[in-house]
């Protein structure tokens, strides 16, 4: 692994949260970074929902089969799409581009000393309907994931998962 691309690196996905809370400026550190990524025409379809109250969490926890840990964590942030924003109005692209913001975000958390993970929600009906529930989200937008967001509570080690099986030269 090359120490240049360290931060890259040493990003990790963390399940576990010590009770905190984030700054403003932590937020808004955040919000630029995923609102630095690549975006289909530059069209940004992305948009975020900030959740920060403890019961509101708890709630969304509830919904997210593998995020029952996003009640410890200081926030959430809903990465949702417009679809209406989104290039040529395409799913794949409002996908893409929330795919690319989402990892701006994690990469920023884990300069920033913050623990995050990635929890899953489109294409997961059932987690989709239950989000628009709790946070009132409207039809025309679509939540894509929630990142749980706080002061880590366990350390992984740097790594990468590079196999030289999955790459080709020139031809399949
Ligand atoms: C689309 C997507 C959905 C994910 N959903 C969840 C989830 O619901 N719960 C969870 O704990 N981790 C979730 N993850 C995180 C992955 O489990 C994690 O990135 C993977 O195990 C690799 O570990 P690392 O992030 O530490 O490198 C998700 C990641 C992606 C890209």
């Amino acid at each position: 692994m090359n120490s240049i691309l360290a931060p890259i690196f040493t990003r990790r996905s963390i399940r576990q949260f010590l009770p905190s809370t984030l700054t403003e400026a932590q937020l808004r550190d955040l919000l630029e970074a995923a609102m630095a990524a690549p975006s289909a025409c530059a069209k940004d379809p992305w948009r975020f929902l900030v959740v920060q109250e403890k019961a509101h969490l708890t709630a969304l926890a509830a919904g997210l089969p593998n995020g029952a840990f996003l009640k410890d964590a200081a926030a959430g942030i809903v990465v949702c799409g417009d679809l209406q924003a989104a290039h040529d109005g395409q799913l794949s692209f409002l996908l893409q581009d929330c795919g690319a913001a989402i990892e701006n975000l994690l990469l920023a958390a884990s300069l920033l000393g913050l623990g995050a993970c990635w929890l899953g929600v489109h294409p997961r009906q059932e987690r989709i309907e239950q989000l628009r529930h709790l946070c009132r989200i409207p039809e025309s937008i679509l939540p894509v994931a929630v990142i749980a967001l706080g002061r880590p509570g366990e350390e992984k080690p740097p790594r990468t998962r590079h196999q030289d099986a999955f790459v080709r030269r020139e031809t399949w």
